[in-house]
């Protein structure tokens, strides 16, 4: 906890954007000046922090953008910040102007930035904002709610195409590390299969299964990839192919479009708790906690719980998964 009185600080967005940024960033900008505090907008993330991009930020400057997908402050990946002399330039920045307290939303690298930051006696606070929803301490990311909706969308239009011509369709989500999306999509979309980077699937068996699937009568097939699998979506689409199990085979990679959007209003509700409490916790005090989702409350999470983990899947979901293909 620090004694020094809190009168101006920053907030950035960094890393992968998430639909729902925004409203956090409202929500920051808004309890700040309630607060009595200056708030800067950090544009670019770290990048900018180590560059002085700051906008001092009104209320106005944030009117109409709970709404938007995206990021106002832009966002950028910064491997100079990953060094000592980055980390330094940023802190230099930060005093120059008189910034003494930090908000970060972002994922799990940026809440390991902030861990620096802190390190340095910097008043910092994590937001998780990342739709791999890859994050420990927290139930929920803000994000993953909309490009989950993202992605259940494109899925009931691939059903459309897939069992009019008798199809097994492999789509790839985003999740290099956690295989949260591709599986959640895959229990509400009912997918044949679920292929995570956490389970150790043999492409053969994932042969077997599509096979299987076609000798039960199933007009069409969707498997679900996380694009962390250990093996190329194309790859495993030509192993299929190869294999003559009934179903033609087609690809389909969501890419980006699941990070866009405009958030829904459980992002934006998560967003703008978590961007209140932020603040809050910066005027208690608080330092090195992330804003946590505990079932419906926000707790502090401490930064030392978070860095170096990853969500884990649950097991019951997984299983769930596989017996509700049948
Ligand atoms: P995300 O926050 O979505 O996980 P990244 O992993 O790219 O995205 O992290 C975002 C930024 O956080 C990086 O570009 C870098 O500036 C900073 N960062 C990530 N890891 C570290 C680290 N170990 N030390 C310092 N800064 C880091
Ligand atoms: O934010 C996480 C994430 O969406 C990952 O799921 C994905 O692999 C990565 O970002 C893509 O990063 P970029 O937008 O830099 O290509």
């Amino acid at each position: 906890m620090s004694d020094k009185k809190l009168q101006t600080i920053g907030v950035m967005t960094s890393g992968g954007d998430a639909p729902g940024m925004n409203s956090c960033v409202r929500a920051v900008v808004r309890t700040a000046i309630a607060s009595g505090l200056k708030v800067y907008g950090i544009l670019g993330a770290y990048e900018g922090l180590m560059h002085g991009n700051f906008q001092e930020m009104g209320l106005r400057d944030v009117g109409g953008i709970l709404q938007r997908g995206g990021t106002i402050l832009q966002t950028r990946r910064s491997t100079a910040f990953m060094e000592p002399a980055g980390q330094r330039e940023a802190i230099r920045q930060m005093n120059n102007i008189g910034m003494d307290g930090l908000v970060v939303i972002g994922g799990d690298g940026s809440i390991t930035g902030a861990s620096k930051l802190m390190e340095h006696g910097v008043q910092v606070v994590g937001v998780p904002g990342s739709i791999d929803n890859d994050i420990t301490g927290t139930d929920m990311c803000i994000g993953t709610d909309t490009a989950l909706n993202t992605i259940v969308d494109a899925l009931d239009k691939l059903r459309d195409t897939a069992s009019s011509h008798n199809r097994a369709f492999l789509v790839e989500t985003m999740g290099r590390k956690c295989g949260y999306l591709a599986l959640i999509a895959g229990l509400t979309c009912g997918a044949e299969m679920v292929l995570i980077p956490e389970v150790d699937h043999e492409p053969s068996e994932v042969v077997r299964a599509i096979g299987d699937a076609y000798l039960r009568g199933k007009t069409h097939a969707i498997i679900m990839v996380a694009e962390g699998y250990k093996t190329n979506i194309n790859d495993l689409a030509a192993m299929i192919e190869a294999a003559d199990v009934g179903f033609t085979t087609r690809v389909t990679i969501l890419g980006h479009i699941q990070r866009g959007g405009k958030p829904t209003a459980y992002d934006r509700w998560l967003a703008t708790r978590m961007g209140v409490r932020a603040v809050e916790y910066l005027v208690e005090g608080r330092s090195g906690v992330m804003t946590g989702l505990n079932g419906r409350e926000i707790v502090p999470v401490p930064f030392s719980e978070i860095i170096g983990t990853y969500r884990q899947i649950s097991p019951e979901y997984y299983a769930l998964a596989r017996m509700l293909a049948q």
